[in-house]
This record gives structure tokens, sequence and C-alpha cells, in this order.
């Protein structure tokens, strides 16, 4: 019996992976999207994305009912393959590659010679070369045919660099770095995403690929942390520092980024980590930067917990769940840690979530005595206090009369501008969750 041959199987069908193998079926290959998760699987087989992301869903709906996107649980052959699973932190901040180990043992089996192996996670330096070995391990026919050891499976490494909420334009528009194991498999790789990416397409090596990503995180991570420090300063001494950035950032070499209330997510938050742990001895500041951003939810708690000293069981509107602006992603999100830390400082206080684009309440607080989400109206009406964690577009429309009365606490500097109007204002400092 002939079997499909697709153009193009994507392994992981999340936030990288579905956006991934929709746009190459809607450029007319013929791809296959493999996810473990059934229901992933059959969400999308429908035509539907199981997540919120701008623009990803007539792309997704429209690439099935072409026909050129099909999602699979069972890796089928193909003459290229993207891994786009998790790689998230393991215990002890180095990077738990289970996902991708068992992606590679789905995947060994299938290949027949002469196909792409792209792994698009965000990967430890070496990873790249440990999976070409892994693979060598497994399939030495591959290996050998070829004379000298050559590779007949060309393995390359390609970080994803998109921003979650913009996935859909960046995917398209960035610049590509590709990072090949040999020439031929970096110029083959070239060669695939030249059909979906308009930016520059960057040649290297596969170690270097690797880093690239990683430094491109820790580089936000490190000046995020700056921008974390200065805001924890400014508490202390009394100073607005918003004002105070916005007068350092006139000066024509400064750009201070914004404070918030720590760094959420699953690259900024995890990236910095796999540097450490690849070289801990040389890493002293990007261990410092993390150690920062990581500690500055719990200031937020702090100064909640200080305003409330006498009012112990006020009622707290927290606004925004997601670890940014306009996305349902929780994942690593500070404002995950100061849910919980809240609950568990002020157990006579009561909390009331607030996310308009996440609908359940979170399994990471369901131990915290937090029942439910409440709606953004009906939060604010109760609410003594007001912390503001996340800057959705929902939360822009607050108005100074929604606020009045209320303590405020903006950790994102979006409501300065109605400070005025507002009575008591112990507006806080807080830290820009960059994705
Ligand atoms: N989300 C982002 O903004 C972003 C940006 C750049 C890079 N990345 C990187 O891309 C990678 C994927 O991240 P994501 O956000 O898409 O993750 P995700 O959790 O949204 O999706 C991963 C998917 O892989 C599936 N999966 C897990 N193991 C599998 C296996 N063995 N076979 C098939 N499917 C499997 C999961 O069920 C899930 O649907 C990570 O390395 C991440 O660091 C993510």
């Amino acid at each position: 019996m002939q079997t499909t041959v697709y153009d193009l199987a994507v392994i992981g069908l999340g936030y990288i992976g579905l956006p991934t193998a929709a746009i190459f079926a809607a450029k007319g290959k013929l791809v296959a999207g493999v996810d473990v998760k059934q229901a992933t699987v059959d969400a999308v087989n429908r035509g539907e994305v199981p997540f919120v992301e701008p623009d990803m869903g007539v792309v997704v709906s429209g690439a099935v009912s072409l026909g050129n996107l099909v999602a699979m649980t069972e890796v089928p052959h193909a003459n290229a393959y993207i891994i786009a699973v998790p790689t998230p932190l393991a215990e002890g901040k180095g990077a738990d590659m289970s996902y991708l180990t068992s992606a590679v043992e789905a995947l060994a089996p299938k290949l027949r010679g002469g196909e792409l192996v792209i792994l698009e996670s965000t990967s430890p330096p070496g990873t790249t070369e440990r999976l070409a070995a892994h693979l060598a391990r497994v399939r030495p026919d591959l290996w050998s045919g070829a004379g000298e050891g050559a590779a007949q499976v060309h393995v390359v490494h390609s970080p994803e660099r998109v921003l979650p909420g913009r996935i859909m334009i960046e995917m398209a528009t960035n610049d590509r770095v590709i990072g090949g194991l040999t020439d031929e498999g970096a110029q083959l790789a070239k060669k695939l995403y030249e059909v979906i990416c308009q930016g520059e397409i960057l040649l290297t090596d596969a170690t270097t690929a690797e880093m690239t990503k990683l430094v491109e995180n820790t580089f936000r991570d490190v000046n995020i942390a700056f921008a974390n420090e200065l805001s924890v300063i400014c508490d202390k001494l009394g100073i607005d520092v918003w004002r105070l950035i916005e007068l350092a950032n006139h000066h024509p070499r400064v750009n201070v980024l914004r404070p918030g209330p720590g760094v959420g997510g699953h690259c900024i938050a995890v990236d910095p980590w796999f540097i450490v742990d690849a070289a801990p001895q040389e890493s002293g500041l990007i261990r410092t930067a993390r150690e920062v951003n990581d500690a500055k939810p719990h200031h937020v708690v702090d100064r909640v917990t200080e305003l409330l000293t006498d009012r112990e069981s006020a009622t707290v509107a927290v606004l925004g769940l997601a670890f940014k602006a306009n996305i349902d992603d929780v994942r690593e999100s500070p404002s995950m840690t100061i849910v919980q830390e809240l609950a568990r400082r002020l157990p006579l206080a009561t909390i009331l979530p607030v996310d308009p684009h996440v609908e359940d309440l979170p399994a990471a607080l369901k131990n915290t005595g937090i029942t439910a989400m409440h709606s953004l109206p009906e939060a604010l009406a109760a609410a003594d206090v007001v912390l503001l964690l996340v800057d959705h577009d929902q939360f822009l429309a607050v108005t100074p009369q929604d606020l009045e009365g209320k303590l405020v606490i903006d950790t994102k500097g979006i409501w300065n501008d109605r400070q005025a109007a507002v009575p008591v204002q112990p507006v806080l400092a807080g830290a820009d969750s960059v994705g």
C-alpha cells in the first residue's frame, strides 16, 4: 500500500509548531502536524487553534480545509522534520531534554536517508550535535553508507525567535538563523525556510545558532533586571521610576527598559539558565540578573502587604495572569507567584483574579483558596486594592473613575497619567515581562 510522504512533519503543535506547520501548509507544502496530545490533534483537524494567538485561526483553518495540513499522533515519513517540542527548565536549572528525546525516538524509525531534521526548540549549546549522535546511534545504517561517517540525514538547528502575540507576523518577517552540522544541511534548511521567510536567512554552525537564541533572551533578561532593580531602588528612595526612566532615556545613548512585576514566559525566564548551566563559573552577571527578576514578584507582594497592614480582610483585584499583554499563556508568569504568595500571606483577604484571556482558574492557583476568575467590572467594583500586573488592552480602558477611592498598584506604569484623579495611589514600579 502506498503511504503518503509528507513534504514536512512538524513535531509538537504548540505556540511554535502549529503556526510553523500552518504557514508552510498555506504556502502549498503537504504538512503533517504531530502531537502526543490527542485533544490537540483533534482540534487542529477541525481547523481550530487550541490556544489564543492573534490571526492564527484563519491560517490553520484555511490550511486544514485545503487538505495541506493534517494532524496526527504518530510521526509519519516526511522529507523534512521540524521539532518544536518543549525544552523547559529541569530541577537544578538545566534543560529538561525528555520531550526532545521522546520526539527523536519516535522520529528515528521513520527515516529512510536523505531527510532534513531541523531542531527549532530552544536548546542548550551542543544539543544539535547530541541529537545527531543519538540518531546515528539508533540508526547506524543511515550514517554508514556514504563513506567516512558522512551523514545521510542532515541535522540542523534553527531557533525560533517570534514574540507571542505577533507570531504570525514575525514568523514570516523575522531574520532567521540556521546552524548546520554540515554546509549541505544548512543550505537545504535555507531552501526550505525560504518558502515562508521574507527576512534574511543567516547561516552558521549549530552551536553558535543555539547560543544566538539564548543570548538574545539573556540580553533582554539582563536589561529588564536593570530596570527591575531600579524600580526597587526607587520604591526605597521615594522616586517615580517611570519619570526617572523617561528622563534618563532622553540621553541619546541610553535606553532603559520598563520595569514590571517580574519576568515570565517560556523563553526569557528560562533561557539564561541554559547558559549558566553550560558555563557556571563564567556567567555571574547572567545568574544575578535572573535572581533579580525572580525576586521582583516577592517585592510586589511585600508592597501589597505593607499597604494592608491594618486591613487584612481587604478585597484585592489582581488584573492580569498571563506573562505578557494580550495572550493567554500563564507559564512562568510572575502573576502566578504573586497570587499564590498573596493568598498565603493574606489569608483573610479576598483575591479576585481577572484576565480577559484566561477563562478558567489556572491549575497553579487551585490550592490557594481562590475558586474562580472574575470579570473586570465585578472585580473593580468590589476591590479595595487594584493590583495591575499585565498591560492587556482591556486594562488600558480602565478610567480614573473606576479607580476612585481605591489603593492602586500599577506595576506596568500604564495608568501613570491617571494618578492625579486617584486619591490614594502608591504607584509601584513593576516589570516588563517580554516574551
Ligand atoms: N512560545 C514561544 O513564544 C517560543 C518562542 C521561541 C521559541 N520557543 C521554543 O519552542 C519550543 C516549543 O515551545 P512552545 O511554546 O511551542 O511549546 P508548547 O508547550 O506550546 O507546545 C509544545 C507541544 O509539543 C507537544 N509535545 C511534547 N512532546 C512531544 C513529543 N514527544 N512528540 C510530539 N509532540 C510533543 C506538546 O503536547 C505541545 O502541544 C520550546 O523549546 C520553546 O522554548 C517558544
